[in-house]
């Protein structure tokens, strides 16, 4: 089969074995040139596939020398249409990782439900024992409960009255105003239910009723801030309600594994290009400025760099550096004053024509294609590739 890019909207329907394993291995090199790191050996990663999850399981393993197990939700290749990206990325970091000697193993389904969490206890019993890192890096627009089995949808959207703004469409390069209409109750709960931190406390009670948390473990999971241009539709919108209550989580799970000498942590990480981030409105023009701006500082990093930089801070020293709230500020270079007063300055003056001078475009479109394996010089695209692929 030849496998070429189908965008439709903000997601690719496509993906290229091949180009997916290229970027694989590019994340594992990087973390092979940095400085090894003395710091978990037994890591489980909820939300393995893409996007952070995945640089978080590739830092481990190749950073640390840790043995992990992966779980994530994806498709795998059938009737001529390809598997999904996290499915390659998976099969390619467990070859990978396999072929270096340490265990890599994964679970493929629905992360939210019982059946799940218990396949996944077995297998960590059976490959790895007790667990000293927790990695949770789900991102997904529905959850259905695993007591009730009513399904809850996440909306991206603001709270209390209509936020405009600008946006694009990276596609067309086009720059709009967009308007959104602020979220009901019920729509801010339900993105709570889904994105906020109760899947995480599930995880680690039912990890722990297992007994299969090692002593001094730590959690993690992930959070964003961002800037006031996208205050109103990130964190002080209904996703940014979902993220109080994980980092909210952070600090129950803490005392929880306090007789483990255990740490539960939220990192606030950078706004990148990943399929999650690609859905939310605004956000995007928002990266391409910020990454233009950030490249010509020298300050420019994907998820990789984010994942080596959070295991340095994680276990180089004896405290972890945290923010009042206890965070970890993994976007303190995103966050800085001169970056955000440059961002801004761009972002008053954006319009269609000078979009892709003032903004980074190109780099976001080939972020953007990368995540599903396109876009990669060392891959011939015209060459027939057999979509299914399996370790
Ligand atoms: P992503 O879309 O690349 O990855 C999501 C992962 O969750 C994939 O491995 C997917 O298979 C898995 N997943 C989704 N639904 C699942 C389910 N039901 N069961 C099992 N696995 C499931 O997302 P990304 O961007 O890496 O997000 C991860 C975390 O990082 C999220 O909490 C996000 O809010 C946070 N974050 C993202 C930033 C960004 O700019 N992308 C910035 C800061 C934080």
């Amino acid at each position: 089969m030849i496998i070429k890019p189908k965008i439709r909207g903000f997601i690719c329907t496509t993906a290229h074995p091949e180009g997916c394993a290229a970027h694989v291995n590019r994340q594992i090199d990087y973390i092979k040139d940095n400085t090894a790191i003395q710091g978990a050996k037994k890591v489980l990663v909820i939300g393995a596939s893409t996007g952070y999850g995945l640089a978080s399981r590739i830092a481990a393993s190749f950073g640390m020398g840790a043995d992990t197990i992966g779980v994530s939700y994806e498709r795998p290749a059938s009737e001529g249409r390809t598997a999904s990206a996290g499915w390659y990325n998976t099969v390619a970091f467990e070859r990978a990782a396999r072929a270096a000697g340490y265990i890599a193993e994964s679970i493929n389904g629905d992360a939210f439900s019982h059946e799940i969490k218990q396949e996944t206890l077995k297998l960590v019993k059976e490959k790895l024992g007790k667990v000293d890192l927790i990695v949770y890096s789900v991102a997904s627009p529905r959850r259905t409960h695993p007591d009730t089995g009513e399904t809850f949808n996440s909306v991206l959207k603001p709270i209390g009255q209509p936020f405009t703004n600008k946006t694009v469409n990276t596609n067309t390069g086009v720059v709009s105003e967009i308007t959104l209409e602020p979220a009901t109750q019920e729509e801010i709960d339900n993105t709570i239910t889904v994105m906020g931190g109760e899947d995480w406390s599930l995880w680690l009670k039912a990890l722990e009723e297992a007994d299969l948390l090692a002593d001094g473990v730590t959690t993690l999971a992930y959070s964003y801030i961002g800037p006031e241009i996208t205050e109103a539709i990130y964190r002080k919108g209904t996703i940014g309600q979902a993220k109080n209550d994980l980092e909210a989580t952070a600090h129950t799970l803490t005392k929880q594994l306090e007789r483990y000498q255990g740490k539960a942590y939220v990192s606030v990480n950078k706004a990148l290009v990943t399929q999650s981030s690609s859905a939310i409105p605004v956000v995007p023009l928002y990266i391409s400025l910020l990454f233009k701006v950030m490249k010509e500082k020298g300050l420019h990093e994907g998820c990789i760099e984010q994942a080596q930089r959070l295991f340095e801070k994680l276990y180089s020293g004896s405290t972890v550096e945290t923010d009042e709230e206890g965070r970890i500020r993994l976007d303190n270079w995103e966050m800085r004053e001169d970056v955000q007063q440059a961002v801004k300055a761009a972002w008053s003056e954006i319009t269609t024509e000078n979009v892709s001078e003032r903004g980074d475009l190109e780099q976001y479109r080939l972020d953007f294609l990368q995540l599903f394996g396109f876009g990669f010089e060392e891959i011939n695209y015209e060459l027939d590739v057999d979509p299914e692929v399996h370790v």
